[in-house]
């Protein structure tokens, strides 16, 4: 099966005062879609933002809405996100005790549903939940903040996961540390979405198409040779 290759740049990275106009001009420089981290600061430690942020993004933008969840209990917000405009939804693993009722749930609201795992969580943890996602989320550093650096040692997990998912229409998103070339390796292992905070907002907004054809054309790469 050909995934197609997407490009999320994470909001994260951009300028907090000027959400509108960044969005817009990622968006104009080549954003497949638009990745949102929200950080509850229980489940990691830092606060980013919820879902008004994503509703103000949602009125300025038609592209995917890529919500990562860095929260606890998220079953209790699932239903306010999807109403601020999220497309899709993606819950840690770490913070759901009964996972496929919550990748249920996120599939009941009409949106994908996505999994995520953090760097020193097995594949194991999604073999049964395969049926029930569209996405899983390999975590390429621990989640918390923008501009670390990717976790070598995730490639492996990349690699077991995509031989689990076999022909399933699930894609593999990583997210964490990715520049052209950390996408060359996730995708030789099997990603195919590619999350980038620091790599795609840095330099200005005259940056953002060259920093994203950057990290398309590592994963290109990487795709071809994987
Ligand atoms: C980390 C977040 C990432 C982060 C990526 O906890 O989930 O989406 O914004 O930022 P970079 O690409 O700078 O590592
Ligand atoms: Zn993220």
């Amino acid at each position: 099966m050909t995934r197609p290759l997407i490009i999320a740049p994470s909001i994260l990275s951009a300028d907090f005062g000027r959400f509108a106009e960044e969005t817009r001009a990622i968006e104009a420089a080549g954003a497949d879609w638009l990745h949102l981290d929200v950080m509850d600061g229980a489940f990691v430690p830092n606060i980013s933002f919820g879902p008004g942020v994503i509703a103000a993004v949602r009125k300025v933008s038609q592209s995917p809405i890529d919500t990562h969840l860095m929260i606890e209990t998220p079953d209790r917000y699932l239903e306010t996100f999807a109403e601020a405009g999220a497309d899709r939804i993606t819950v840690h693993a770490e913070a759901c005790p009964h996972l496929n009722r919550s990748l249920m749930a996120i599939r009941a609201l009409g949106l994908k549903a996505g999994v995520a795992l953090n760097p020193a969580t097995s594949e194991e943890a999604v073999r049964y939940s395969l049926d029930a996602a569209d996405l899983v989320l390999v975590m390429t550093v621990n989640p918390g903040f923008g501009g670390q650096s990717f976790l070598p040692f995730t490639l492996e997990k990349i690699t077991r996961l995509r031989a689990l998912i076999g022909d399933r229409p699930v894609e593999i998103e990583v997210d964490g540390g990715i520049t052209a070339e950390t996408a060359e390796r996730a995708a030789r292992a099997g990603a195919n979405v590619f999350v980038a905070g620091s790599s795609a907002f840095k330099g200005g907004a005259e940056a953002y198409h060259a920093n994203i054809d950057a990290v398309r054309a590592g994963a290109q790469k990487g795709l071809v040779a994987g």
